[in-house]
């Protein structure tokens, strides 16, 4: 039944807790390597060799099926393991399709080709890695036509909440939405592509204003998640506890998690 989800630290916990709220009945084994956070700023290889042993990890715990509740190892190391490493019965999915097919209003397996859609001017939010990878603009690209997309890098932000530090990290979130409206002062969507985002979705929306429709993956990835398992049901994997495993020290990730989910939560070690 079990499945698994993965993230570098405490960012995973907000999709987590939206498809545990959408699929009562699964039971979620969550990892988050805490003791390598961030990934942002990590090379690509060394995001995959992280990213492989975590799901390897996730797998020994019976979850036949894990997502990458992070968008710096799906943009950095997703494609490359899901080519050559993902043995054929096990699947390893990500965060990024579902949101841009949410963004383009296309539904799952529709692979027609670019068409042009409602919005034009999207700011993306993400880390240094992802950024730089620019999957997310190579997806968009398979999907959308006259798209304008501004990347900003937001350093600092991850590592401010895997310290519990909100008071910085509101102040770097508002400092790089300055940032991207001095590039795009008028985005009509913004995406926060990094599942620890959510966790400051308030101050993205009061910073870029109301105007501004923001995306957040955790609803998104549920619903893909739900939709997939109706589809695939063999997927559950044969683990029946749910368990929430670290890599870093289980008190202080416990108490930082809990927080900034403002429920409690206990992590155990990985
Ligand atoms: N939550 C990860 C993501 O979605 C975090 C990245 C990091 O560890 O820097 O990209």
């Amino acid at each position: 039944m079990a499945v698994g989800i993965f993230d570098s630290g405490l960012g995973g916990l907000t999709v987590l807790d939206a498809v545990a709220k959408r699929l009562p009945d699964v039971p979620f084994v969550y990892l988050g390597d805490s003791a390598h956070a961030p990934y942002g700023v990590r090379d690509a290889d060394d995001v995959y060799d992280l990213t492989t042993s975590a799901v390897e990890r996730l797998w020994a715990e019976g979850c036949d099926l894990v997502i990458l509740a992070c968008n710096t190892a799906s943009a950095a190391a997703l494609r490359r393991m899901q080519e050559r490493w993902v043995p054929s019965d096990k699947r390893v999915l990500g965060v990024f399709v579902p949101l841009i097919e949410a963004l383009t209003e296309r539904q799952w397996g529709d692979n027609s080709p670019p068409r042009e859609v409602a919005v034009k001017h999207v700011a993306l939010f993400a880390t240094p890695a992802t950024v730089a990878s620019r999957a997310f603009q190579r997806e968009l690209a398979f999907r959308a036509i006259g798209v304008d997309v501004e990347a900003q890098s937001c350093g600092g932000v991850v590592d401010a909440i895997e310290e519990g530090d909100e008071i910085l990290a509101e102040a770097l979130v508002r400092s790089h939405v300055d940032a991207l409206k001095r590039k795009m002062p008028k985005p009509d969507a913004a995406v926060l592509g990094c599942t620890h985002y959510p966790l400051m979705a308030h101050i993205f929306q009061d910073a870029l204003g109301e105007g501004v429709t923001v995306y957040s993956q955790a609803s998104i990835v549920a619903e893909s998640l739900d939709d997939y398992l109706g589809r695939r049901p063999e997927m559950r994997g044969p683990g029946a506890e749910a368990a929430f495993l670290t890599t870093g020290d289980p008190k202080r990730v416990s108490s930082k998690a809990t927080q900034f989910l403002r429920r409690k939560i206990e992590f155990q070690a990985a």
